[in-house]
């Protein structure tokens, strides 16, 4: 699929303009701070509905204006679409698909499909489990609109159970209350993250090998706060559609349950929720040992980047659709072979690519394309690349 042009008004540093993009290549161009991570983000915005930096929706507002409007017309299997995005100072937020407006967030997932790759993204192997959990999350809703609204439906309740549990007279039903939604809906997200990982583990371990030529191994563990490897004993998880399965389901939401009840005093003691799966997290190990702890900067590096690699071959492969891919400073991050590994591996997806500068050396390598040199939030000059 691709972005055909993408309209900015009062978006960050954009007051209004319109942008038209090359199906295979755009190269973004500009100096630090003129609004090249800012129009990235926008295209991501029409995919995810919010910005992939963790600020409020509000924050994107042109400072001093009192909404932003962002619209991306695209082609997805010769299909054209239209998403027409509008967040208000006072908090009104309107999205619009093909022109009809949407209820729930998690509706406009299935329409651009967007995976993003910055320098943080780098760091996924060795930083906090909480970025580890929204690579996880992010990528899972791609694939599963429902997880999207699960995710956000347990956030709130754990919210609300939270300020209960702050509370001076703590009312002990309403915790079992929330602690039985909390399992039903953390059975769900487990039972995907469990299918998830056991996916980018074999697709990540085979371009992982590729990369360092068949010298190293990798093998990628999901780590649940709450263990029910003994649950999927002999259950095939290979298959997708295990996850679908009832029986499996109501086994680990009745786990769940029991250490969250287990753990109600503890909660009370320590006024927060102690147990459950936003505590989870996965490992990364390179040759049997565990990367985050003991592997080399560069290690840590390639790891990452064959995860993120894998992330496109699992959207192309359940989706049957090639995802738009926003690579954010990414190239200079990264060493000469590694670069030609990302180039060669990403054939036939709309890239969009920002730069400081044109390294020909680099760019000789990507297809043919347009570039956009952005200054102060205004296009300079467009040309063929
Ligand atoms: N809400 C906003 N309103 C107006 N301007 C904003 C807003 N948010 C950010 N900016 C401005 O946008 C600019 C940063 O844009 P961006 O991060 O896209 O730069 P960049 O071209 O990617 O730079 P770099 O090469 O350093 O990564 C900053 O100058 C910042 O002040
Ligand atoms: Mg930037």
């Amino acid at each position: 699929m691709y972005i055909k042009s993408i309209y900015l008004e009062n978006y960050r540093n954009y007051k209004n303009i319109n942008i038209d993009f090359h199906r295979n290549v755009n190269v973004i161009l500009g100096d630090n701070g003129q609004g090249k991570t800012n129009l990235l983000e926008s295209i991501y915005l029409t995919s995810m509905g919010k910005s992939f930096k963790s600020i409020k929706d509000k924050e994107l507002i042109k400072f001093g204006e009192e909404f932003f409007r962002v619209k991306a017309l695209y082609n997805r299997e010769e299909d054209d679409g239209k998403i027409d995005i509008y967040i208000s100072e006072k908090g009104l937020k309107a999205i619009k698909i093909d022109d009809v407006n949407i209820s729930r967030l998690s509706e406009m997932l299935d329409n651009v499909i967007t995976v993003i790759f910055s320098p943080e993204d780098l760091q996924i192997v060795k930083s906090d489990p909480s970025n580890r959990r929204n690579f996880m999350d992010r990528e899972i809703s791609q694939l599963y609109p429902s997880y999207f609204s699960d995710i956000y439906d347990y956030r709130k309740i754990i919210n609300n159970k939270n300020s209960l549990l702050k509370e001076k007279n703590i009312n002990h039903d309403m915790i079992d209350v929330y602690n039985s939604m909390l399992s039903e809906i953390s059975a769900r997200i487990m039972i995907k993250r469990v299918g998830f990982i056991e996916n980018i583990n074999k697709i990540s371990g085979s371009i992982h090998n590729n990369i360092t030529n068949g010298k190293e191994e990798l093998f990628i563990e999901y780590n649940p706060d709450i263990e029910i490897d003994d649950i999927l004993e002999n259950v095939d998880i290979s298959k997708i559609d295990f996850i679908e399965n009832n029986d499996i389901l109501i086994k680990i939401r009745d786990r769940i349950e029991k250490v969250l009840k287990d753990n109600k005093d503890n909660d009370i003691f320590r006024r927060s929720s102690t147990r459950g799966c936003q505590r989870d997290d996965f490992s990364v190990f390179i040759n049997g040992i565990n990367t985050r702890k003991f592997g080399s900067q560069g290690q840590q590096r390639t790891a990452s980047l064959s995860l993120k690699l894998a992330e496109i071959d699992l959207i192309k492969r359940e989706k049957e659709i090639n995802p738009i891919l926003l690579l954010d400073d990414v190239m200079s991050e990264l060493d000469y072979e590694r670069q030609s590994f990302l180039v060669n591996s990403i054939k036939d997806v709309q890239i969009f690519l920002t730069t400081t500068d044109i390294n020909k050396e680099v760019m000789n390598r990507f297809p043919q394309g347009k570039i956009i040199y952005i200054k102060n939030g205004e296009i300079l000059e467009e040309k063929e690349s």
